[in-house]
């Protein structure tokens, strides 16, 4: 009998790079708007489908993005690469499509008390929030993401219940979001949730509108990887190098590591289109204006010296 382990996974996936994002809205340090536009090209020029760039957030709440608008203006848009932001609220919007972007992400989660230290309203108060930007993105072509952040935990309340998270992507995707992605914030989940969360939402949502975000906190990241695969998600947010964390999550380490993803994901022979060697280049330059190596455990070993 031939093993039926890992035979029927996606052949192709979608890698969202998050890491200008996600990873530089938690810096301690400034990094040069220059710095952030050489790293977007590095990160375009290694073929990323998509690069999450910056935000359109308060500049109060996240002084490190207040640059959003110069960052945009500044990178040399790939054609084969789309390129979008988070936006709260209509002045978000506003100054994303000003920014010439045709792609957005809004943002709410799971969890009341996570929602309201991030964005300073309850889940319901968020969604309207929501309601004018995604008008104004239909009226101007431009595609949503939503994300659904604490799916699987949160710093305050702890474990989320899975019922949680359908409400809210049941809401969102009403209210016309065109991708969903579930986000484990803190890096709490271990596969069997995963494989929970994902079936009940594929029992209301079609598969191909569901990302999932993993933080690699505790050493779970890739194994929640492969148990979204085997459940037919092809659509995976890393940051390269492992940059990020979240301000409004204590303790939150960073995103899984997108060389980490491709390396498993080339091993495995799933097509993503992008080269890995080009993202090591990419956390290479950033590090080095950082001061500090990336967590990345691939990059750990590509770019050591005997
Ligand atoms: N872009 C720029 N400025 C914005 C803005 C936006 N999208 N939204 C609000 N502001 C400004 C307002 O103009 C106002 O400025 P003022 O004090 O000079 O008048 C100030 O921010 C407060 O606006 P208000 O609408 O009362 O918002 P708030 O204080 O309740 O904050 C958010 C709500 C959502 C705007 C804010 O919490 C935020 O941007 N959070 C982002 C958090 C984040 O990115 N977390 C990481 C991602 S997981
Ligand atoms: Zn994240």
């Amino acid at each position: 009998m031939p093993r039926e382990l890992l035979n029927d996974l996606p052949r192709r996936v979608t890698i969202v790079e998050v890491g200008p994002r996600d990873g530089l809205q938690n810096e301690h340090g400034v990094v040069a708007t220059a710095d952030k536009i050489h790293f977007i090209n590095l990160l375009s020029a290694a073929g990323f489908p998509v690069i999450e760039a910056t935000s359109f957030v308060s500049p109060k709440a996240i002084p490190q993005l207040s640059d959003a608008a110069e960052v945009m203006a500044g990178i040399e848009r790939r054609p084969g690469t789309r390129y979008t932001a988070l936006v709260p609220n209509r002045k978000g919007m506003e100054r994303a499509l000003a920014a010439g972007l045709r792609e957005v992400a809004v943002f709410t989660g799971a969890s009341e008390t996570f929602v309201q230290h991030n964005i300073n309203t309850s889940i319901v108060g968020s969604i309207a929030n929501f309601r004018p930007v995604i008008e104004m993105a239909r009226e101007h072509g431009v595609r949503v993401r939503g994300y659904i952040s604490t799916a699987f935990g949160c710093p305050y309340e702890g474990r989320v219940a899975p019922d949680a998270v359908l409400r809210v992507a049941n809401e969102l995707i009403a209210l016309g979001v065109d991708e969903l992605s579930i986000g484990d914030t803190i890096g709490v989940a271990t596969p069997n949730q995963v494989v929970e969360i994902s079936d009940l939402l594929k029992s209301a949502i079609p598969v191909e509108r569901l990302a999932m975000h993993f933080h690699d906190t505790r050493g779970t990241a890739l194994a929640n990887v492969l148990a979204a695969l085997d459940c037919g998600i092809s659509s995976f947010d890393s940051s390269s190098g492992g940059l990020g964390g979240c301000p409004y999550a204590p303790g939150a380490s960073g995103n899984l590591a997108t060389e980490d993803l491709l390396y498993m994901l080339d091993g495995m022979g799933i097509e993503t289109g992008v080269n890995l060697a080009a993202v090591v280049e990419a956390s290479h330059f950033l590090a080095s204006k950082r001061g500090l190596p990336p967590a990345s455990r691939y990059y750990a070993a590509a770019t050591a010296t005997l």
